[in-house]
């Protein structure tokens, strides 16, 4: 369901390298299944897949109907966690135009996710002409992004459709108890679910976070979860080193880091794949980006990108190493066409397809930026479905806790997010920030 090839990586790497990261790897692998290292209180993740029913996935399928029934658009509000792992996995699985086609599913709109005046009143003024919906995800229920663009949707949406209606068409994702978004969920009588506690948002694609606005969308969450379920197998502390992908890929990346490499670039061949990028750079740089270390995780979308930022890959600062996600079969059939004239010149790819010239794009850029002094890891997912993208999701969760580790740093934190926070708050004059108001203002 996925290859893991380091080949290209551990050229860059001394003989032993990776046999020196078996021990540690091992003693991570030990300590977040037995909860002992740092930041346990957040290892819900761990087995996550294999604990979710089929009953849970009914009930969101039952919430995910209404709002098809009931919608043509919902919006997801959210950020960071709470956004990230839904749009990468709709946009993984969406067809590239279909937004541009009626659709039997209502359009999924992200917002939430910053605090652009334009674009709350560019999507306001689209909501105006279509039934829409709202799925509120907040784990802390108080995320400033999030609340305002909910509080101006959820009048909207009253007034719009009815407070009875409104009712059935706005869903709560979040704490089980505290919050400002569980206040209002329970006071308005919403449909909600419930983060767990043990959770942290950038881990929680596979909660009702994800699943959620996946199933709205109209993808089959039963087989993203069977993909993260028999990827949690894989990945778990009964495989062998040499054969469980998430250790490996944590071990070759420390093994880079020790020797240098300090920038690591997500690449794909595939738009579709452009946020696994965003969701992914979240997942692994909130998690390790913390005592003065850490992978800074970067991405691009090939081939588009090596004509930005090709000349740097090939030939900037060497501190990088690249990983390529390469999806080995696309999903339609399409070759180039021959032409009578070729006043073109491309007659010689006439009766190739599509995704042969890309696959010799990737292998050609694969072997220039080793040859350019990249170290490349190439992992291999077989297409693009529910089911692999699930596996996908898992090995990335898990690849990141074990490497977190061997970093030597707490993966499940964020402290760092909260600095501009509190200066913002402090700017906005937010009741409780007096203090913090006063110091702000003599450094202005
Ligand atoms: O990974 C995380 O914890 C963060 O990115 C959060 O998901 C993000 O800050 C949103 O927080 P909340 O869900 O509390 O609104």
């Amino acid at each position: 369901m996925l290859t893991l090839d380091l080949s290209k990586a551990t050229q860059f790497l001394a003989a032993d390298a990776m046999k020196k990261f078996e021990a540690p790897v091992a003693e991570a692998q030990k300590a977040l299944e037995e909860c002992t290292c740092e930041g346990n209180d957040f290892l819900g993740w761990m087995h996550l897949p294999s604990s979710i029913t089929p009953e849970f996935i009914a009930e969101i399928n039952a919430t995910a109907k209404t709002l098809q029934q009931e919608c043509d658009a919902v919006v997801v509000a959210g950020i960071g966690g709470s956004y990230l792992g839904a749009r990468m996995v709709i946009d993984a699985l969406s067809n590239s135009f279909g937004w541009l086609q009626a659709s039997k599913y209502p359009r999924i709109l992200f917002a939430g996710n910053n605090i652009g005046e334009d674009y709350l009143s560019e999507l306001i003024a689209y909501l105006k002409t279509v039934r829409f919906g709202i799925i509120n995800i907040s784990k802390s229920g108080t995320t400033t992004e999030t609340a305002i663009t909910f509080r101006l949707l959820k009048t909207m949406c009253e007034q719009q459709r009815g407070k009875d209606v409104a009712k059935k068409v706005i869903v709560a994702v979040t704490d089980a108890k505290k919050g400002a978004a569980r206040t209002t969920a329970d006071k308005e009588g919403y449909k909600s679910f419930v983060i767990p506690d043990n959770v942290g948002g950038r881990f929680s694609v596979l909660t009702p976070v994800g699943l959620l606005p996946i199933a709205v969308a109209g993808f089959d969450i039963t087989a993203l979860v069977k993909g993260a379920q028999d990827m949690e197998r894989t990945c778990g502390i009964d495989t062998p080193y040499a054969e469980n992908p998430a250790a490996q890929y944590a071990a070759c990346r420390n093994a880079l880091y020790a020797a240098g490499k300090k920038i690591e670039i997500l690449a794909n061949y595939q738009p579709k794949l452009h946020n696994l990028g965003e969701w992914w750079k979240q997942l692994y740089g909130e998690s390790e980006g913390k005592d003065g270390k850490g992978i800074f995780p970067a991405s691009v979308d090939l081939t588009t990108d090596l004509h930005s930022m090709g000349q740097w890959i090939q030939d900037g600062e060497r501190t990088i190493f690249e990983t390529v996600v390469s999806v080995a079969a696309p999903n339609s059939k399409l070759e180039v066409p021959s032409d009578a004239e070729n006043l073109d010149g491309l007659n010689f790819l006439a009766g190739k397809r599509i995704d042969q010239v890309n696959k010799m794009a990737e292998l050609g850029t694969q072997l220039a930026h080793v040859d350019g002094g990249v170290p490349n890891l190439k992992l291999t997912v077989d297409k693009l479905d529910e089911y692999h993208i699930g596996a996908l999701i898992y090995f990335f969760e898990k690849g990141c806790g074990i490497s977190g580790l061997l970093l030597k740093v707490n993966p499940f934190n964020q402290p760092g997010v909260e600095a501009y926070k509190k200066n913002m708050f402090a700017l906005l004059g937010k009741p409780g920030y007096e203090k913090e108001t006063e110091a702000i203002k003599a450094r202005l």
